[in-house]
């Protein structure tokens, strides 16, 4: 049987069970099916989309191909029942989908049309069986989320109990088992992930935990040494802090190709963590900040330890090393990952933190990497970070934040001409970074930040907005 069902769901545990959608038509050569004792277990299923044709066609219903498709928001009119209990009987609803239940699963009453899609959704009380051909998971079917609980709390009657105090619990009591009285080891980043998930390790073994955290100089102004703070002084986490700025600046001399600059810095940071875990000695497990995004996106749901996979590395690690793997944010979203932070206490900052690449604010330096260069993008960054916070504006977008490009413009500041580097501002909003629009940042905000660069920086005679989307720019300059 494909695997249609998640990780989240432990076999003991089954409350409810949603069939969701997908890309195929049901007719498809191998196309994903279900095993149709699930329908006969009693649990309350929900089939979304794909899901419910399974279902009606797995069921006694049908699907066809009726040459209407529907793509978008569409107007639902919804009946009385459960799924729909307190909803408006008209209703806008996402549709995605080119197949349609032409007859509904035997003895299935039909709760909601639309005028190209009859049967766009049916319940089944008795057998406890739903199916909607819409999406209530996407923020464009705005009761969404309404039938979804209608679904969850009323019908399969599983109360929200998701608290980070419970997932903390939980993760400690699971961390314990896994390592028992095994030393751990952990990269830390700088991120959220990686903070999170060595402090749910910590919590559990103590001392057991060793973090390495690999500074190579290309972080923000004052976030290493807030790593540190955090980490060594507040959390009493053992830490090492591998001061190792000129390293890499060594290594990137004279390098000015973006993708060159990316591997040089990866390789320099596997060197650097390999010499500093061999100096520790023998250790068996690794800490890695996986989250379920990265789970599903690499298809495993099987929940075991694996060796290393490259593709989501938290500081692109080596491939090779024969350490088992401790994931204690496998099974949460980044939202969760958020709050499960906030509860242990992480500092504001690093729970928010918008994304940050890897190799950091050497690929926000256009050519080569200078100490100088460097300070120069650090300085400014530090002051659009800070506007923008104070415009309350940090959280609402994606990303933020300047670049450095390899020019120089004539300008004048006092009593003299200058020739001096322009910076460029950068302010992204976006869902996941596929896609990104241009950030509209208030003109007073733009001016305080360009007024300040130029007097704060001597280097600098001049700032830019960049008003790219992406596509057909990329977030990152490099
Ligand atoms: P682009 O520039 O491709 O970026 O639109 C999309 C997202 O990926 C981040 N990014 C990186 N993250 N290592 C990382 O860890 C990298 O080399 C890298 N390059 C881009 C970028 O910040 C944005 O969030």
């Amino acid at each position: 049987m494909p695997r249609l069902l998640g990780a989240r769901l432990a076999p003991d545990a089954r409350a409810a069970l949603i069939l969701s959608g997908g890309p195929a038509s049901v007719y498809a050569e191998g196309a994903p099916r279900v095993d149709t004792s699930l329908f006969e277990l009693g649990v309350p299923t929900l089939g979304i989309c794909y899901g419910m044709q399974l279902m009606a066609q797995e069921l006694g219903g049908t699907v066809d191909r009726t040459g209407v498709s529907e793509f978008g928001k569409t107007e639902l009119r919804a009946e009385e029942g459960e799924l729909f209990q307190d909803l408006p009987p008209e209703q806008t609803v996402w549709m995605s989908h080119r197949d349609s239940v032409t007859a509904a699963p035997t003895g299935a009453r039909v709760v909601g049309g639309s005028r190209s899609t009859p049967i766009a959704a049916f319940e089944h009380r008795e057998r406890r069986l739903y199916g909607v051909q819409f999406h209530p998971e996407v923020v464009h079917t705005p009761y969404g989320n309404e039938l979804l609980k209608n679904f969850l709390y009323r019908v399969a009657d599983v109360p929200p109990t998701w608290t980070p105090a419970a997932v903390i619990e939980e993760q400690v009591e699971r961390i314990r088992e896994q390592v028992g009285r095994e030393r751990v080891l952990c990269a830390l980043s700088g991120g959220v992930d990686s903070a999170v998930a060595a402090l749910l390790v910590h919590k559990a073994v103590g001392d057991q935990l060793t973090c390495v955290f690999v500074d190579h100089g290309f972080l923000r102004k004052d976030e290493a040494a807030q790593v540190v703070e955090t980490f060594s002084n507040h959390f009493r986490v053992p830490l090492i802090h591998v001061e190792a700025q000129a390293r890499f600046l060594a290594r990137l001399a004279g390098v000015d190709d973006p993708e060159e600059k990316r591997k040089r810095i990866g390789e320099e940071f596997i060197r650097v963590f390999e010499q500093e875990s061999e100096r520790l000695g023998a250790i068996r497990y690794l800490v890695q900040g996986t989250l379920y995004s990265d789970v599903i996106e690499s298809g495993g749901t099987d929940g075991v330890a694996e060796t290393i996979k490259s593709h989501h590395n938290v500081g692109g690690l080596p491939e090779d090393m024969e350490m088992e793997l401790v994931e204690p944010l496998r099974l949460l979203f980044k939202d969760e990952v958020r709050r499960v932070g906030e509860e242990l206490g992480l500092p504001e900052r690093m729970v928010w933190r918008q994304p940050f690449p890897g190799p950091g604010l050497a690929i926000r330096i256009i050519g080569e990497v200078t100490r100088e260069r460097l300070a120069i993008l650090r300085e400014a960054d530090a002051i659009l970070q800070e506007e923008i916070r104070r415009a309350g504006l940090y959280r609402e977008l994606w990303q933020s934040f300047c670049v450095l490009p390899a020019i120089h413009s004539v300008g004048v500041q006092g009593d003299g001409r200058t020739y001096g580097y322009p910076i460029v501002l950068r302010a992204v909003t976006s869902e996941d970074a596929m896609t990104a629009d241009w950030a509209r940042l208030p003109y007073d905000l733009i001016e305080i930040v360009a007024a300040r660069v130029v007097n704060e920086i001597p280097a600098v005679n001049r700032v830019v907005l960049d008003v790219t989307s992406k596509p057909p720019a990329t977030i990152e300059w490099e």
